[in-house]
């Protein structure tokens, strides 16, 4: 667990949040994460990847969690309850903690649809209002800031998010409900398999 003890400022912050010392190795409030996320963050199941995400977007996502400002049906389940007791302070240190983690490629998508997600991605659909998503996400969909991270992320995962801005959740995610909203569902599957692969 080398990553952990190299990172101290960051293992102390959450350290200080647990009630029993722990090792490095037996870190509880890591593991309050990666068991759902899987155990370096690539995501698992339904719980998307969050190693490599910008930390400032985990850190947004974390207090819309627990302000249920984010309130789709999975985070509801699984992370209204895992964030609810975070401080301001916690979230800054699970943020950092697993921004700087290695990210790998789900590259689970469909590959035939990848060069048609590719162009929506880069030049967006002017003739139905699609903005292109180059501009905020980044020519390697690396995300900025609060921007997120879409490069490698699961498909299943991307389009779920896209659709469920389309059925009204987490409406306060500007700018995102307007811009999922003029896509059709055959581009929601073809920005969702391009993205999966890109790293
Ligand atoms: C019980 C399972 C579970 C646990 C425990 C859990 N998560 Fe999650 N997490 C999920 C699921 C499922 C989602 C996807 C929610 C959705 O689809 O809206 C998620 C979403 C997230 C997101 C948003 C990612 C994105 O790309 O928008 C972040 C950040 C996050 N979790 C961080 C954490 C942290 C940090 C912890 C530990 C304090 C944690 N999670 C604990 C299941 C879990
Ligand atoms: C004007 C800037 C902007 C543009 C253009 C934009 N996005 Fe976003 N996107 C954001 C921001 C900001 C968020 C974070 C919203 C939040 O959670 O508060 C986001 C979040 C997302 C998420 C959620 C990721 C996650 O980890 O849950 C997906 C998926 C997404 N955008 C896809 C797209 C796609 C596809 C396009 C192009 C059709 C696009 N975005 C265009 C700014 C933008």
């Amino acid at each position: 667990m080398k990553r952990i003890t190299s990172k101290p400022a960051v293992l102390a912050i959450i350290m200080a949040c647990v009630a029993s010392p722990l090792s490095a190795q037996e870190s509880l409030p890591i593991r309050n994460c990666t068991w759902c996320h899987g155990s370096s963050a690539q995501g698992y199941t339904s719980a998307p990847r969050i190693a490599g995400q910008t930390h400032r977007y985990i850190e947004n996502s974390l207090l819309s969690f627990k302000s249920h400002a984010r309130d789709n049906p999975a985070s509801k389940q699984y992370m209204w309850g895992a964030a609810a007791n975070l401080s301001g302070e916690t979230a800054r240190g699970f943020a950092v903690y697993f921004s700087e983690l290695p990210a790998s490629p789900a590259n689970d998508g469909d590959e035939a649809l990848a060069s048609e997600g590719k162009s929506i991605y880069v030049e967006g659909r002017p003739a139905s209002n699609v903005v292109s998503c180059i501009v905020c996400h980044g020519p390697n969909a690396e995300g900025f800031e609060g921007i997120p991270r879409l490069g490698g992320m699961g498909h299943d995962y991307l389009k779920r998010r896209l659709e469920q801005w389309n059925e009204g959740y987490h409406a306060a995610a500007e700018p995102m409900p307007r811009i999922a909203k003029r896509l059709s569902a055959n581009e929601i599957e073809a920005l969702a398999s391009y993205l999966s692969f890109v790293r």
